[in-house]
């Protein structure tokens, strides 16, 4: 039995994996070009909390006490990763000191070595499975994948978002402009995607490949058409602005409702009221990952159907609890305490959770909402009707409702063990953070 400060501090339980986390991620993101490298690995040199990568090994972790006979054991994915030279050793011809004089096309050709060929068929089960630690090849490298995937995400985020400032330093697009900021996170990007086809796993593959979808949907949907986003697209595009989809709020006494129109045609997917609109939202650009790569850890593990599905489940609670207490944050953490810009959501027009709480004692809200705070004094108003009404604290129980679902969802899943509360402690201190 672990001793309860071990217990306390989860990290303990996967420190080993955590520490080759780092290093192998370093050998996936490995490029010809020296720039890129210093981009692509920003935003790790600088210590994020890295939750995801935690939970996806805390899960596996957890799964392997499952005894085998309540598994699918020939699903069970005892395959090593490919290893490909390409990412761990870059060849001599790609580690060039002048790139004009070294690199071509050619040279990228023939210094790029074949890809090991495909995994033939499930290999056999070992005598013996590792209970110690438990946790699969291809289960660490989905831990990281996920980072890399989150990351990748971040460096878009802040070019999106206008950040300067991103775990307590400048963020990737003022250290090295929008454009690398974006192209380091394509770059990761296609690297992660690299690493999940290598799972050989169909059913893992496209589970991820779609979280990635997921991140960009939920974005999209929390687009903004503020003056400032329309007068950098008014320079980008001349007089040939694109008019993006808009949506349009109706304040009906209690019934709340966006529709999403595009150019100016009638509501094509989506009507719906702004709260369920906004959970949606959440899901897609937070849950999604969580929650699909607690269901591929699952899925590698051989787990049965409904365990899969509570891990799924658990995921997504956790995701929707941990973007909850993120817009929470952002109306009572200092920029200083968070490391990144703090009331950033209503500078950018972007009405979360504490706002819609607010907006249902206070339907003057409303039009503020619309017009994404964009006249003077609308931040300030908002961020007082906030207050008045608790928005915070009616955030913070609905966090709270997330995070016992995600509980419940752990019990129903995993045998009792020291990896099963180490997520349990996980999951309750996603409530409790401050940055
Ligand atoms: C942080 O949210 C951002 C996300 C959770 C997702 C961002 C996704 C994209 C930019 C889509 C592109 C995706 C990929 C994979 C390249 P936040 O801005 O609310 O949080 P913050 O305060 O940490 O900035
Ligand atoms: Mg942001
Ligand atoms: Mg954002």
């Amino acid at each position: 039995v672990t001793p309860r400060s071990l217990l306390n501090n989860p990290v303990s339980l996967v420190s080993q994996e955590m520490n080759t986390l780092a290093k192998n991620i370093v050998a996936l993101m490995g490029s010809g070009h020296p720039t890129l490298n210093r981009v692509t690995g920003y935003y790790f040199e600088a210590e994020g909390k890295k939750v995801r990568p935690m939970l996806v090994l805390l899960i596996s972790r957890a799964l392997a006490e499952i005894p085998l006979e309540e598994r699918n054991r020939i699903k069970v994915d005892y395959t090593d990763v490919p290893e490909d030279p390409v990412y761990s050793k870059p060849p001599q011809s790609l580690l060039f000191e002048h790139p004009a004089k070294n690199l071509s096309p050619l040279h990228i050709l023939h210094g790029i070595k074949p890809l090991n060929p495909l995994t033939k068929g499930p290999e056999p089960l070992p005598q013996e499975f590792d209970k110690e630690r438990g946790i699969l090849p291809k289960q660490r490298r989905l831990a990281e994948i996920v980072e890399m995937i989150h990351t990748a995400s971040l460096l878009h985020d802040d070019v999106i978002d206008y950040s300067d400032t991103r775990r307590g330093r400048a963020s990737g697009n003022v250290a090295f402009t929008n454009k690398m900021a974006v192209l380091a996170g394509d770059f990761l990007l296609g690297r992660a995607t690299v690493s999940i086809s290598r799972l050989r796993n169909p059913e893992v593959v496209e589970l991820v490949s779609n979280s990635i979808a997921n991140l960009v949907e939920g974005e999209f949907m929390q687009l903004k058409n503020t003056a400032i986003d329309n007068d950098l697209t008014t320079i980008a595009n001349g007089s040939q602005k694109i008019p993006p989809a808009s949506t349009k709020l109706t304040n009906n006494a209690h019934d709340y409702r966006v529709s999403v129109e595009a150019n100016g045609q009638a509501p094509q997917a989506m009507v719906t009221t702004a709260f369920e609109y906004y959970l949606h939202k959440t899901y897609l650009k937070t849950a999604a990952l969580i929650s699909k790569s607690s269901r591929a850890a699952a899925i590698l593990s051989g787990a049965k159907d409904p365990v899969i599905e509570e891990c799924y489940n658990f995921g997504k609670n956790l995701g929707i609890c941990f973007q909850l207490v993120d817009d929470m944050l952002d109306f009572t953490v200092s920029a200083k305490d968070l490391g990144k810009p703090a009331g950033a959501d209503l500078q950018l027009g972007i009405a979360t959770a504490p706002v819609l709480y607010a907006w249902k004692e206070d339907s003057s809200l409303g039009p503020l909402i619309q017009r994404n705070f964009s006249q003077p004094g609308d931040v300030e108003r908002t961020a007082e009707a906030v207050a008045t009404h608790d928005g915070v604290s009616k955030t913070r129980e609905l966090a709270h409702e997330y995070r016992d679902r995600a509980l419940a969802n752990l019990r129903n899943a995993l045998p009792e063990s020291d990896a099963r509360s180490a997520l349990e402690f996980l999951t309750n201190s996603i409530v409790t953070r401050r940055k």
